[in-house]
């Protein structure tokens, strides 16, 4: 056993782990976050992204000791303090961009950080910067529609509370 120390959705844990325990079963075996979910364990679906230190990544392909030290965020953990959805969690709902909601969760990860390299997507940016995670139900003609309105509420966001911070 090792024992690691990560920072999940703001709280601080140390656990006793298995070297050979994944990053997705300590987030929702040990720690209940079950918002994660696995779709195929072999890293190709990317329901279970989530973000370790800021980046997207699929929590099926990281042991949790690679994630010592790390600062993880859940989409359980989106909404922040205030409560509330996240403006991508809201677009999502917004534009029906879900059947069963399986992939939601990583579609929604993975789309913040591709925010990141690029605030204001195109189609084209979007279909590219998604290809890693995989959505059974929709066709992602949705999907798309809610990222690139998530962009434009995030965006839009940020200018109000620049514009307040003058
Ligand atoms: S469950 Fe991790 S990529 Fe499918
Ligand atoms: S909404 Fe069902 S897998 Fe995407």
């Amino acid at each position: 056993m090792t024992r690691i120390t990560v920072t999940v959705d703001g709280i601080a844990y140390e656990e006793e782990v298995e070297p050979r325990l994944l990053l997705v079963h300590l987030l929702r075996d040990r720690l209940g976050l079950t918002g994660t979910p696995i779709g195929c364990d072999t890293g190709n679906c990317g329901a279970c992204t989530v973000m370790l230190d800021g980046r997207s990544a699929k929590s099926c392909s990281v042991l949790a000791v690679q994630a010592d030290e790390s600062d993880i965020l859940t989409v359980e953990g989106l909404s922040g303090d205030g409560g509330g959805w996240h403006p991508m969690q809201r677009a999502f709902h917004e534009e029906h961009a879900l059947q069963c909601g399986y992939c939601t969760p990583g579609m929604i990860m993975a789309a913040i950080d591709l925010l990141k390299d690029d605030p204001d997507p195109s189609e084209e940016s979007v279909r590219h910067g998604l290809e890693g995670n995989l959505c059974r139900c929709t066709g992602y003609t949705n999907i798309v529609r809610a990222v690139r309105r998530g962009a434009r509420e995030m965006n839009g966001q940020e200018q109000a509370s620049a514009e307040g911070a003058r």
